[in-house]
């Protein structure tokens, strides 16, 4: 398959490879080749032509919650306690009805993709067979990824209270179920710090070196919470270490939503794993009220993705979080100068894009070898303006929306919605 547009993909962190007017080859779902001229042996190969339509990589939403997916938009006026207690837990509680589940995570799930993510960390709730329908569901339909069945067992109203062993049971079921999963797999998901006893973070713990499963979590995300943290597990001196000790880090990838408000111990640790920290600007807005130092953490090598977090953030798609990335560093720097720098449209993209995209096998870029997760966009030059093809990609990571989405590509294959 030959497919002709503007494409552009990153390079590295701080560069965008921009390839006008080329020509991709893509074979067995891959990326073979960009060449400004269609190669003799194509020459009768099937060519779709985009014009000047723009093909980018598919996105990676590293942080969203498919059961708040009705709640987007909502009750945004709360901080993180209140919202939990008020707005999300009494929403999750309502997926123990796995008709009322079905119907919310079909709707999630196709809006996802129609907002151009392919790729997904995502967290369900505690129930085993809501969650189970949208692990399935996401894998029917492709998407690369991990959903977690949510553990809990503290500190929320009681139908969403697990009992402790119920919970290592059901869990463990999860993973012997979905573990040699194609597309979506499953991962640890214990809440945060706030919601797990110690004794279901162990169990969780064994259970991520029986089957090799990484983990989910929300890390630092808020002072009350890095405080609460502190309190409820005293014997560890961060946050990050609550789960460093149950050997919850060393099975798999470790994402960890947030991490605003890292001590020296937390970045050290998350380092020593290779883990990912995800950055959720909409929520951070709305719900939490602190700018992760996204610039300085980068600088140190740390990895940072991107994450929609419904219902903490608003919009599903994850494009719009680049552009809000790049805004919320710079009111870090200019609020809080010392180690913080505001950064660039092309750091943004890297994280929602190739950075990420290397947890779901390659994807995330478009140079040769990459799996061809792509999308084309378009129409958003003006008449009177045309843009070059990377001020496109930016303008749609600030005002677009899915309707500048004119194809959908997964596994070189042609999407239709
Ligand atoms: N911390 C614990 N649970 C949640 C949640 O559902 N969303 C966000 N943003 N933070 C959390
Ligand atoms: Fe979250």
């Amino acid at each position: 398959m030959i497919i002709h547009a503007d494409i552009v993909f990153s390079e590295d962190r701080e560069h965008l490879a921009v390839h006008p007017d080329s020509y991709i080859i893509v074979e067995h779902g891959k990326v073979k080749a960009i060449l400004p001229v269609i190669p003799e042996e194509y020459k009768n190969a099937p060519l779709t032509d985009y014009g000047d339509g723009v093909l980018i990589p598919a996105f990676s939403d590293l942080h969203v919650h498919a059961p708040q997916y009705l709640n987007r938009g909502l009750e945004m006026d709360l901080l993180l306690s209140d919202w939990l207690d008020k707005c999300t837990f009494p929403m999750e509680a309502r997926y123990a009805d796995p008709e009322f589940a079905k119907l919310a995570y079909d709707a999630f799930v196709d809006d996802m993709i129609a907002n151009g993510t392919m790729h997904a960390c995502v967290y369900g709730t505690i129930h085993s067979e809501a969650t189970s329908y949208l692990l399935e569901r996401m894998d029917k339909k492709g998407i690369k990824g991990y959903v977690g069945k949510v553990n809990m067992n503290r500190n929320a109203q009681a139908d969403l209270l697990e009992d402790t062993a119920e919970s290592i049971r059901d869990t463990e079921e999860f993973l012997e179920r979905y573990s040699s999963n194609r597309n979506t797999r499953p991962i640890l998901t214990p809440r945060f710090a706030p919601s797990c006893t110690r004794e279901l973070i162990n169990g969780l713990g064994r259970l991520g070196k029986k089957y090799q499963t990484g983990m989910q979590t929300h890390l630092v995300e808020s002072l009350w919470e890095a405080e609460q943290a502190k309190i409820l597990f005293p014997e560890c001196s961060c946050d990050t270490e609550i789960y460093e000790r149950a050997g919850l880090m060393d099975n798999g990838p470790v994402i960890g939503g947030h991490f605003i408000f890292p001590s020296e111990d937390d970045i050290r640790i998350m380092q020593k794993y290779d883990s990912y920290a995800v950055q959720c600007p909409d929520a951070t807005i709305s719900i939490i009220a602190g700018i992760m130092q996204t610039g300085a953490l980068m600088d140190r090598g740390m990895k940072i993705g991107l994450g929609s977090d419904i219902s903490a953030g608003h919009h599903i798609g994850v494009y719009t979080q680049a552009a809000r990335s790049v805004q919320l560093s710079k009111l870090k720097q200019f609020y809080e100068p010392d180690n913080n720098r505001k950064i660039t449209f092309p750091e943004a993209f890297w994280m929602a894009t190739k950075q990420s995209g290397q947890l779901f096998g390659g994807t995330g870029s478009l140079e040769p070898g990459s799996v061809f997760d792509a999308l084309v966009i378009d129409g958003l030059s003006d008449a009177a303006r045309k843009l070059a093809p990377e001020q496109i990609v930016e303008r749609f990571c600030y005002i677009g929306a899915k309707d500048n989405i004119k194809a959908r590509y997964m596994n070189g294959e042609a999407l239709s919605l």
